[in-house]
């Protein structure tokens, strides 16, 4: 029934924002002052008067029942309850709901208007799904004050978006991995113009050279995985791309070294911040001294997750790509599915974690495993689904100089160059829950990767 908004905390979006950025569901805005940024989720712009008629009344009975409000409380607690002590809680940020009134919304996105890419418009903003994270472009203000030594008044931000960089069994015969195959489909799609040699399986191989030259090939075409940022403002990355020369220079201050030298430290710098276990992130698995453990087993199994140090960013995020053991020949068992419902999964899932003292990855593994009775159907696909988030999300790592000499200092969130030493913070993002029917989109587009992927080949042995 009707939300009492009074229960939520009155927002006021402060007169000073900036926007950020934003990818194909959310907009985010950064508060500067606050070290927070405001996400917004988007929906699709109707085109037609009919299509802003139901917009338009569905609005009104979704405001009316606080059905998106409803929504966005959901997500999060998926959030705050899966996916934060999957990842680590140190690597993520507290969520917190806001309400902006439509009115906000209105003028928003008005203004908002100069800032956004013209190929983003088709969406706007959706009201009722607002929230507020911390902003990973910066260093936590407590991060730094402890410290007793002077830093540099810029903070760079790197983020990577990684995405896919494991295979189950079933797939494992695929000419290549679904990133590298997808360039193919891209390139015919004319949605890119130029073929990246970025792999996902190179940067999580725990392969220094590998990594490193992963990271290089960011650099020469970021696309939309990779982008640079100096205090909160986009410096580098698909659209907006100056010599890197710029930013590797200004990074470093000032130093004068060949570019492909520079280039090449600072590939390292960001392979390190990866690599190391930043802020001796625990391990909250309850499964770790247990003697069986689906999970623990399955990593002894596998010999891919090793190289990865224990802890660090990477290890965490492929160790939940992995919970996707069955791989694509599985979900055919949805085509049956056709009345299930996108979201009701969540609910169910929330209510199986619910105080069970077992470890998280178990008991999303073994729902994958068990036969549901027909109405909790949906809860099989449960792996495949978290699996799908942390195939999609993205890292914020942010740097800033230390200006002191502290050769002698051993931390895990310093990070030594040749070109001074860096105080480093490591985020993850953009770990919402997917809709169920995004598997059958999958299906499709796996399909069409292939296809493409053969064609190419095809035309390039012909030639
Ligand atoms: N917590 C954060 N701290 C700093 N920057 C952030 C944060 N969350 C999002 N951003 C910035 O906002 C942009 C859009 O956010 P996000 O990736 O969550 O959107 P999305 O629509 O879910 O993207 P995608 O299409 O990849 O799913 C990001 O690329 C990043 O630059
Ligand atoms: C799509 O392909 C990827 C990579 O091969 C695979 O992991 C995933 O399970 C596939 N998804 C579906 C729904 O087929
Ligand atoms: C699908 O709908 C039919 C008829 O309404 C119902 O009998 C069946 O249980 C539903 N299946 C699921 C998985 O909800």
């Amino acid at each position: 029934m009707l939300n009492d908004e009074e229960s939520f905390i009155d927002f006021k979006i402060p007169s000073e924002w900036i926007y950020r950025g934003e990818g194909n569901c959310n907009i985010v805005l950064s508060l500067p002052k606050t070290g927070k940024i405001l996400r917004i989720r988007k929906t699709n712009k109707p085109n037609s008067l009919i299509g802003w008629l139901i917009v338009w009344i569905s609005d009104f009975i979704f405001w009316y029942f606080g059905k998106a409000i409803e929504d966005e409380e959901r997500d999060l607690k998926f959030y705050s309850t899966v996916m934060r002590p999957l990842i680590g809680r140190k690597y993520t940020s507290e969520a917190m709901q806001v309400i902006l009134t439509r009115k906000q919304i209105k003028i928003l996105e008005n203004e908002l208007g100069k800032y956004r890419p013209e190929f983003r418009k088709h969406k706007i903003l959706q009201y009722g799904r607002a929230s507020i994270f911390n902003d990973f472009a910066f260093i936590p203000q407590e991060e730094c004050d402890y410290l007793p030594f002077k830093m540099s008044e810029d903070t760079f931000a790197i983020e990577i978006k990684p995405k896919q960089a494991w295979r189950s069994l079933s797939e494992k015969h695929f000419p290549a991995c679904v990133f590298c195959m997808n360039q193919y489909m891209k390139l015919g799609n004319k949605r890119i113009n130029t073929i990246s040699g970025y792999c996902p399986e190179d940067l999580f191989s725990g392969d220094v050279s590998k990594m490193k030259n992963a990271i290089k090939c960011l650099i020469k075409v970021p696309q939309n995985n990779f982008r640079v940022f100096k205090n909160g403002i986009l410096v580098y990355g698909e659209q907006t791309k100056p010599e890197f020369f710029n930013i590797v220079h200004s990074l470093f201050s000032n130093i004068d070294d060949k570019l492909d030298r520079l280039i090449d430290e600072f590939s390292e710098l960001v392979v390190k911040s990866l690599v190391t276990n930043v802020m001796n992130v625990d391990f909250p698995d309850n499964c770790e001294e247990k003697r069986f453990c689906e999970w623990n087993k399955i990593i002894q199994d596998s010999n891919i997750n090793s190289v990865l140090p224990r802890g660090c960013v990477l290890e965490k995020i492929l160790s939940i790509q992995m919970l996707d053991t069955e791989g694509c020949s599985y979900y055919d068992k949805l085509l049956n599915q056709e009345n299930s419902s996108d979201w009701k999964y969540i609910n169910k899932l929330l209510d199986r974690i619910d105080n069970k003292d077992v470890c998280l990855k178990c008991i999303i593994m073994m729902l994958g495993n068990t036969n549901h009775r027909e109405e909790e159907m949906d809860l099989a696909f449960v792996p495949y689904l978290i699996s799908a988030i942390a195939k999609d999300c993205s890292i914020m790592i942010s740097l800033k100089k230390i200006l002191e000499d502290v050769c002698d200092l051993e931390m895990k969130n310093i990070i030594k160059t040749k070109y001074g030493n860096f105080l480093v913070n490591v985020g993850v993002f953009d770990l919402y829950p997917k809709r169920l029917s995004s598997i059958k989109k999958h299906r499709q587009r796996n399909k069409s990767i292939l296809q493409a992927y053969l064609k190419a080949r095809k035309s390039k042995s012909n030639e």
